[in-house]
């Protein structure tokens, strides 16, 4: 049983790394030095890197929805302290939020590349940078609650 709950607590961290680091990464390095580029050249390798990322957001999310589950039946669900209780809805808005990029922005920025419609491309990125930057913040406090939960 206490494997399976290590196991659990692992799975859980790395696939909220994966999420939480790979928005840190878009937000502080990759979008700062793609800037200079023209929207002919930055809206493309945005739609390819965030199509990537996504898939992998959607494998992390299927994760952390699992052991976090699983963790949580271990405190008998409504027993568990404030802090988790928190995290787990906290972690609900961040999924609401990813949601909305995937299947709303997200195919926008498809579209307006495919036909090539660089305002249009503009709009649904710059829509997409707010919600990540909602979401790291949100990511980060999760963590934090996550770790204050540890009792
Ligand atoms: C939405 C569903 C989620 C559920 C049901 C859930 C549930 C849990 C539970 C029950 C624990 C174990 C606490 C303990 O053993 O004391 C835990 C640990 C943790 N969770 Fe979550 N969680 C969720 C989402 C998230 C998200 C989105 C993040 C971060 C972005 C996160 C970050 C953490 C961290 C950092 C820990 C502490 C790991 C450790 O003990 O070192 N959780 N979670």
């Amino acid at each position: 049983m206490n494997h399976a709950v290590d196991i659990a607590l692992f799975v859980h961290v790395l696939s909220m790394t994966v999420w939480v680091g790979g928005m840190f990464f878009a937000h502080f390095c990759l979008r700062p030095a793609m800037s200079d580029l023209s929207p002919q050249l930055r809206l493309p390798l945005w739609e390819g890197v965030l199509g990537r990322f996504f898939v992998w957001v959607a494998v992390a999310i299927l994760l952390i929805l699992l052991s976090g589950g699983f963790l949580m039946s271990r405190f008998g669900g409504a027993q568990a302290p404030w802090p988790i209780h928190a995290m787990t809805g906290l972690g609900v808005v961040m999924m609401l939020i990813f949601g909305h990029i995937r299947f709303g922005l997200y195919p926008r920025l498809r579209r307006a590349v495919q036909g090539q419609k660089w305002p249009e491309g503009a709009k649904a990125i710059g829509g997409i940078r707010r919600l990540v930057t909602v979401n790291l913040v949100l990511g980060i406090v999760t963590i934090a609650l996550g770790v204050l939960g540890r009792g």
